[in-house]
């Protein structure tokens, strides 16, 4: 599938570990032409942590995608009345924007901008990256996987012995996924 020219969201949450990982991937979606919207949770935006600044982050951003990124509810609303978007990428998904997710909550930017792009009936595809998806987050993946227009890039556990509950998505399987949701199919295998 020829994905140059696709109008791709990407919306970060606050799992600083994978920061590093995603923007490579995000790297890779721009070289292959796709024109991406960059997108950050408040935390994600303004949360210094050993893995880096968020000025870095952001910085490394609008620089790969050449677009600004959005950073409040204000400016991420407008992705639902313009309706540009093919699809839109929660990569990393944390556990607590999956939570929301699963329960309706709007309360940070990335979540208006899923909001706002479900309501355009187009695909949403989650890379998660959370120490509780087999724990208290097993409920709101289960009820993800059941709502319309929603798909999981693969995931699998990380570290079973360290960290039992932890799940964290197979980041170099964007691409494939992001194929498979645009036909409104889910990638499988999905647990990997
Ligand atoms: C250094 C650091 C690493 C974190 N890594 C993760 C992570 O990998 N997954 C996760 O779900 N939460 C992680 N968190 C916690 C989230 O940042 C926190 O739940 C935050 O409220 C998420 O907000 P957001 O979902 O709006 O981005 C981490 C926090 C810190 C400070």
């Amino acid at each position: 599938m020829d994905l140059q020219g696709l109008n791709v969201g990407i919306c970060m949450c606050g799992s600083f570990c994978t920061f590093k990982n995603i923007i490579e991937q995000i790297k890779l979606l721009k070289d292959m032409g796709m024109n991406l919207t960059p997108i950050m949770s408040y935390n994600a935006a303004s949360t210094n942590t050993r893995f880096g600044t968020a000025e870095y982050f952001i910085k490394e951003l609008e620089d790969i995608t050449g677009k600004n990124v959005i950073r409040t509810i204000e400016d991420a609303e407008p992705i639902g009345p313009q309706n540009k978007l093919d699809i839109m990428i929660a990569a990393p998904c944390t556990g607590n924007t999956l939570a929301k997710l699963n329960h309706g909550i709007t309360d940070t930017p990335v979540l208006m901008a899923c909001k706002a792009h479900l309501r355009n009936n187009k695909p949403l595809l989650i890379a998660l990256a959370t120490n509780d998806a087999l724990g208290s987050n097993f409920e709101n993946i289960g009820g993800l996987f059941n709502k319309k227009n929603i798909y999981f890039v693969p995931f699998g556990q990380d570290d079973c012995i360290k960290k039992p509950r932890s799940m964290v998505a197979k980041f170099d399987l964007i691409v494939p996924s992001i194929e498979k949701a645009l036909e409104g199919i889910q990638i499988q295998p999905v647990i990997v």
